[in-house]
């Protein structure tokens, strides 16, 4: 054994002292970083009004919290109501969010200000996926999972404070929402006795309906029968200062305005309207990148497609500047981004670099990213729409209002004084709408009325929403239902298509399409293809490689069209994972999918979530008693499946290569992106449409025409 010389001793002394520190740094860290936190929750605006609301929220049965974005009342209030009490019996706080992302990163926010692991005390649903735990008290969540939890549990016995947050975006989640809560309230104040004394009558399914008071509600009494309800409170929170019309609707409840800090924003005008608004935003962040103070920048696009192209074009212009003017770094946030990226863009940006946040409108008001000091709006939102006289239900790229105008120059002025650049001319700003128009008003309903039915409120017309939908688009959207099979012609839920379509978490075409998949076997195939359709983009073509693409896709592509093309790309990905899972650790394995993915131009994030929701509805589809069987190399049963749920988008080729959709009678085109853009089928269907200069459809199959008649006799016939 070599002797110990004194350096030796002195090194290990040093080494010593060096853990020593380092152990030291360990603990100083997180607890410097909880001191920081507490600073930052004391400092927020709603912090000074922490009692207030305390007390107003036990006063009323349902409040109304207005404030500025940033100001605190979605980490926050839920933090207080815990702490006030509102949590003993075990009671839960649920908060809802329109978005998903928000519902996310709120939640692992406020999780850390408490000190907690995700998903304990502290947790998050959204559809396929749940972060939540028998410990869990503060429960955010989107607007639709708390409707779905409505199917389970009626009287949502489990929450004590159902907070409902950025109500003013006024989603049809959230209206349905409203007025399902106002009857909850009205349930629950009445206790157990007047629950159990209510006349009922059982329905097939095993629900109850009531009839109370003259509203119809529905339940599932076994689980309230002798047990006590106690009282629901409601809390409307919204950004905007309108508070009126939610105040109205709950009779006259009681609004408290919490005051925001706001510094003043610059606002900047193009002197011309933008021909090309992507060019326009490119531009501009390299005009504030090279001119401008520190401060991070905040970029509104309308979806994925744009921020990833976006995100491409600043990383191509980036080495034409000099070495020390590179320092810029791009974070997207969207909505189907997975979680752990979308925590990336709350992370401050390495000493001497500029962020720039490339969003969508999702950063308007439901999440607050710190440091940003510089706007760039180009005045675009993605919305979608519904046009009841043909039944479809096209997205659509429009301008936004000059509420959302405001709230995202807003954005720029948290911290300081900022400057917000619109990419159109001031005159073009007085010509905007003031408000966005409720999603209610210009939306497909079969949905809403597949959960209200599946709620036992079988009167859609007569049920009190916050603002009616349109008659039309009511009747329309009971058609599309009775037409999939989901009503029966006294318009009440199908047993056992509607019912079953109630359950699955997915937009009744898809549903329909497992359904039928599962009784002609071929269910593993079409629960691939549902996930592949639920995820945005599955594959990129960048500009400069676009030939590159067009042979890598080749390679995955079905000539019988885009459904079968995904399901090979999902295959392919999967057998490629299981090999490397073979020979190399999980995270190497996922490491080279991703780089298997960026070789054959897919977009990895996009794999990844399908196969997050392709677990989900598979497991769905199981506890409903589904077979999940495969119908092996033939796929014929798979199109002919797709052929009997898609029906209602079957279109024709017409003799100039436009095809004409045969239910709207729309004039349609291919997209450049289907693997059928060339080949020109007779007859097909499709998954999408989407409107730009041309009516566009996304996600098509070729079919045989006489399918039609035979699979969907309720719509077409074959002319003698
Ligand atoms: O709901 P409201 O817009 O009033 O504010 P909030 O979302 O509760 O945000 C309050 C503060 O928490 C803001 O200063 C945010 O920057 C910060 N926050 C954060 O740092 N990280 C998050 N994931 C969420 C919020
Ligand atoms: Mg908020």
């Amino acid at each position: 054994m070599p002797s110990m010389t004194s350096s030796d001793s002195a090194q290990r002394q040093s080494n010593h002292n060096t853990d020593v520190n380092q152990l030291k740094k360990l603990k100083a860290e997180p607890f410097a970083r909880r001191q920081k936190i507490e600073q930052h929750r004391k400092s927020l605006p709603i912090a000074a009004v922490e009692k207030v609301l305390l007390e107003e929220v036990r006063n009323n049965d349902t409040l109304i919290v207005v404030g500025e974005t940033g100001s605190g009342k979605t980490t926050q209030l839920p933090q207080y109501l815990n702490n006030g009490g509102f949590c003993r019996n075990g009671g839960i706080i649920g908060i809802t969010q329109p978005r998903r992302v928000a519902a996310i990163t709120v939640a692992k926010r406020v999780a850390e200000e408490c000190g907690v692991a995700l998903g304990q005390q502290v947790g998050y649903a959204i559809r396929f996926e749940d972060a939540t735990s028998r410990s869990t008290r503060i429960k955010y969540m989107t607007d639709g999972l708390l409707l779905r939890e409505a199917l389970l549990d009626s009287y949502l016995s489990k929450y004590s404070v159902i907070i409902v947050d950025e109500a003013h975006e006024r989603t049809v989640h959230t209206d349905v929402l409203l007025g399902l809560l106002k009857t909850v309230q009205k349930t629950r104040s009445q206790g157990v006795s007047d629950a159990v004394n209510i006349d009922h009558r059982e329905a097939k399914n095993g629900m109850l309906l009531e009839k109370h008071n003259g509203s119809e509600v529905a339940s599932i009494l076994k689980q309230c029968r002798g047990k006590k309800l106690s009282p629901l409170k409601i809390i409307i929170m919204s950004a905007s200062l309108d508070a009126r019309v939610f105040s109205e609707y709950f009779g006259g409840a009681r609004a408290v305005h919490v005051q925001g800090r706001q510094y003043p924003v610059d606002i900047l005008y193009t002197r011309q309207p933008e021909t090309d608004y992507i060019d326009a935003t490119l531009i501009t962040i390299f005009q504030i990148h090279m001119e401008e103070g520190p401060g991070d920048v905040l970029v509104f696009l309308t979806g994925q497609e744009e921020i990833e192209s976006v995100e491409r074009l600043v990383h191509e212009r980036l080495p034409q500047l000099s070495e020390s003017k590179r320092k810029l770094l791009t974070f997207p946030i969207f909505s189907s981004l997975p979680s752990e990226k979308q925590m990336k863009v709350f992370m401050p940006a390495p000493v001497g670099f500029r962020k720039v946040i490339l969003a969508t409108n999702i950063a308007e008001t439901s999440v607050t990213i710190p440091g940003i000091k510089y706007v760039i709006d180009p005045g675009m939102v993605k919305v979608r729409t519904y046009e009841a006289s043909t039944g479809i239900e096209p997205l659509i790229i429009i301008k936004t209002s000059k509420a959302q105008a405001l709230q995202r120059s807003g954005r720029a002025g948290r911290e300081g004084p900022g400057k917000c650049y619109r990419l159109y001319p001031e005159s073009e700003f007085d010509k905007l709408k003031d408000s966005t128009t409720p999603e209610i008003k210009r939306c497909n309903l079969s949905n809403v009325i597949l959960h209200l039915k599946a709620l036992g409120i079988d009167d859609i017309i007569g049920f009190d929403f916050i603002e009616q939908p349109d008659r039309i688009a009511i009747i329309k959207s009971m058609e599309l239902l009775f037409l999939l099979g989901a009503l029966t012609e006294e318009s009440k839920l199908s047993d056992p298509v509607g019912q079953k379509m109630a359950r699955l978490p997915l937009d009744p075409i898809y549903s329909k399409a497992l359904i039928i998949a599962s009784q002609f076997n071929c269910l593993e195939e079409m629960l691939i293809v549902v996930a592949m359709l639920s995820v945005e983009s599955i594959f990129y073509a960048p500009r400069e490689k676009l030939e590159e693409s067009r042979i890598a896709l080749k390679s995955f592509a079905s000539p019988e069209g885009d459904h079968l093309t995904l399901l090979n790309v999902y295959r392919a990905s999967e057998e490629f994972l299981q090999k490397s899972n073979l020979v190399n650790s999980k995270e190497k394995a996922e490491k080279n999918l991703r780089k298997w993915c960026k070789e054959n131009f897919i977009n990895s994030r996009s794999v990844k979530h399908a196969r997050d929701i392709h677990s989900q509805i598979r497991r769905n589809a199981e506890q409903m008693g589904f077979h999940v069987t495969s119908c092996g190399d033939d796929l014929l049963p798979l199109r002919r499946c797709l052929a009997a749920s898609f029906f209602l988008n079957a279109a024709l080729k017409q003799p100039d290569g436009t095809y004409r959709a045969l239910s709207s009678g729309l004039t349609v085109q291919i997209h450049p992106s289907s693997v059928l853009f060339r080949m020109k089928p007779d007859c097909i269907i499709f998954d999408e449409l989407v409107r730009t200069n041309h009516n566009y459809i996304r996600n098509i199959s070729r079919i045989d025409y006489l399918w039609l008649a035979e699979l969907a006799p309720q719509c077409y016939a074959l002319q003698e």
